[in-house]
């Protein structure tokens, strides 16, 4: 969401609606079959309906760089959603932790683990490759997992302050051992918790310009 395209896209998202129309059996019947599969099934490819102007699709689950364990992280350690997605409650964007944060525990917490509860001594995969990236002073290429098309506006602030858990929209990410897309992020699903349906205190203005710029 980095460029802020105005109100000359209008004429553009009638069309796309149209598309959007003949799309939808296809998508639907799409979505169906990815919420059948295990919630960690690889879904790198795009599908037709996935070119820039749409949201990223249900059950996308893209193979990251490093194998990074949020239940380790939030369920083990205890960590807070906002340790690493320091921004979610004061921008637009959440954020990604940077290099540093990983690094305050991960020069202590090296690739080398020693034998605990119950499991032998190895050298962690994930941590070595962490520290490598670090060596070479170079920022993880972490894969994005969920984005929404240039023309709508998203800001999560908003949201987190009104109340709205990070598991209403991104599901039990605590439990993912690869983070999955657990939302459609279509419009009906935006439109259907500013009326009021997911809890009437969430309610929210739905005009379009609201959403759209
Ligand atoms: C609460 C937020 C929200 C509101 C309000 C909203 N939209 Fe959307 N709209 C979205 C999102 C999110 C998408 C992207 C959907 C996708 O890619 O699946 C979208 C996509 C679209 C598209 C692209 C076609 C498509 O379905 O993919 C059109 C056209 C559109 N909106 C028109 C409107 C109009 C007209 C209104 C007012 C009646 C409106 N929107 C109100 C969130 C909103
Ligand atoms: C120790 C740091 C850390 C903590 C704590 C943490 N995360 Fe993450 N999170 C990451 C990293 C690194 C990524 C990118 C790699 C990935 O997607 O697995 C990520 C990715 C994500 C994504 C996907 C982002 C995208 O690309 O669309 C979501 C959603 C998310 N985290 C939500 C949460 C929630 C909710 C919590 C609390 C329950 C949480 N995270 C706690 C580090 C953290
Ligand atoms: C508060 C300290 C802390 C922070 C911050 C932290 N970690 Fe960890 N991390 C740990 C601990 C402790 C373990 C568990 C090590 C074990 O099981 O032996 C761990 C485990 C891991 C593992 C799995 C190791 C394995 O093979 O089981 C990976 C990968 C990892 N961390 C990557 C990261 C990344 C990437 C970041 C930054 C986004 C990060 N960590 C931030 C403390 C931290
Ligand atoms: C109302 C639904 C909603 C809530 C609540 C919410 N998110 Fe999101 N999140 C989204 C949507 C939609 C996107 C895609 C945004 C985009 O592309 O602009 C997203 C994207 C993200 C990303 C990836 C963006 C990036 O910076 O790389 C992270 C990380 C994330 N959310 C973490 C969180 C955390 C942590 C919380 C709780 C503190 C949270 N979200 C609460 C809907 C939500
Ligand atoms: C689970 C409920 C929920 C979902 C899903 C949700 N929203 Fe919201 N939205 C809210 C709440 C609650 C507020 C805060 C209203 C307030 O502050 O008065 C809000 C506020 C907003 C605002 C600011 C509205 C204003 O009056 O300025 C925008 C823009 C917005 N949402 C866009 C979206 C878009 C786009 C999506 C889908 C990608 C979405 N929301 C999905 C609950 C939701």
């Amino acid at each position: 969401m980095t460029q802020r395209r105005k109100w000359a896209i209008i004429p553009g998202l009638v069309a796309l609606a149209a598309v959007a129309a003949l799309l939808s059996a296809y998508t639907g019947a799409m979505q169906q079959q990815q919420q059948q599969q295990a919630p960690d099934t690889v879904i790198t490819e795009r599908g037709a309906w996935g070119y820039s102007a749409a949201s990223s699709p249900q059950g996308r689950a893209p193979v990251q760089p490093i194998a990074f364990p949020h239940p380790t992280h939030v369920q083990t350690l205890g960590m807070n959603c906002l340790y690493c997605h320091f921004a979610a409650n004061k921008s637009t964007d959440p954020g990604l932790p940077a290099m540093s944060t990983c690094m305050g525990c991960h020069l202590v917490v090296g690739p080398n683990r020693p034998a605990m509860n119950g499991r032998p001594a190895r050298v962690s995969e994930g941590i070595t490759t962490l520290t490598n990236y670090w060596k070479k002073k170079q920022p993880v290429p972490w894969v994005r997992v969920h984005y929404l098309p240039d023309y709508v506006n998203f800001p999560h602030m908003r949201h987190v302050n009104a109340g709205v858990t990070c598991q209403t929209c991104h599901g039990p990410v605590q439990k993912m051992t690869r983070v999955y897309q657990y939302a459609s992020l279509n419009m009906g699903w935006c439109v259907n918790c500013h009326v009021g349906n997911v809890n009437p205190a969430w309610k929210a203005r739905y005009d379009c310009s609201v959403c759209h710029y």
